[in-house]
């Protein structure tokens, strides 16, 4: 079991987004987890396992060693704390912006306990507390554009990427928090006990990285 190298990522957009790239390093999945109800898929090389799981699980199957390495949104990952695993590869997938946005035409001023919707409350606190702000943070596990229409928050802190949620809702974005990509993260103790698959993985993938932008 020491030989596997067991990588951990979400399906949807990660998955197909980063498949493309494992390909190129040699690794394909032996299923398509849309229509398998399997968490564990074999892959084309019979030393790499995939682990399917949700987008914010990522950091912490890594931390703990259950995955060896993974691919997580640097969103997820700013809002992951613990350490135990490094960020070594922005893979430059599944780009967008973390934002803040309120309704259209909303030129109320950022205030102390403005109320803020969001998935990302750490994140959400630390903007706000590197500016002199203290806001009420609204937690909430999707469809954060509801929120100030119907009330809720004045504000959110949510992904961007073409705008047309935000638009579609009534809302429109005020400021970036972060720039968002995927990053291959790894965990500390198998960088060093795994370091002869992991780091050919790793370079494999800075190379293919490097000549896609
Ligand atoms: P979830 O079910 O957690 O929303 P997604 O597959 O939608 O899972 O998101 C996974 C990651 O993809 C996010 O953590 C973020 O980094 C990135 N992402 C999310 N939405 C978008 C988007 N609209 N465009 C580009 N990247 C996105
Ligand atoms: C993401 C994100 C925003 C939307 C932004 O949702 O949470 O709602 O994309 O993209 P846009 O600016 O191009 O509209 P996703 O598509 O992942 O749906 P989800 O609610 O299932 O997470
Ligand atoms: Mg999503």
């Amino acid at each position: 079991m020491n030989d596997m190298l067991t990588i951990a990522m979400s399906k949807g957009r990660i998955f197909e987004q980063a498949m493309p790239l494992l390909a190129r390093a040699g690794i394909e999945a032996a299923e398509d987890p849309d229509k398998s109800r399997k968490l564990v898929l074999p892959t084309s090389d019979p030393q790499v396992r995939l682990l399917i799981i949700r987008a914010s699980d990522v950091p912490t199957y890594v931390e703990h060693g259950a995955a060896d390495v993974g691919v997580a949104g640097k969103d997820v990952l700013l809002e992951h704390d613990g350490d135990g695993l490094y960020e070594p590869l922005d893979l430059k997938i599944a780009r967008c912006r973390l934002m803040l946005a309120g309704r259209a035409g909303d030129t109320t001023p950022l205030h102390d306990h403005m109320r803020i919707a969001t998935k990302y409350v750490q994140t959400t606190r630390r903007y706000f507390a590197a500016r002199g702000l203290q806001v009420e943070t609204i937690k909430l596990y999707g469809s954060m554009e509801l929120a100030p229409l119907m009330g809720l928050a004045d504000r959110i802190v949510d992904l961007v990427d073409t705008g047309n949620t935000l638009k579609a809702n009534g809302l429109e974005a005020t400021e970036t928090i972060a720039e968002i990509s995927s990053r291959l993260i790894v965990n500390k103790a198998a960088l060093k006990m795994k370091s002869a698959r992991v780091k050919p993985l790793l370079q494999q993938l800075d190379a293919i990285v490097s000549a896609d932008n």
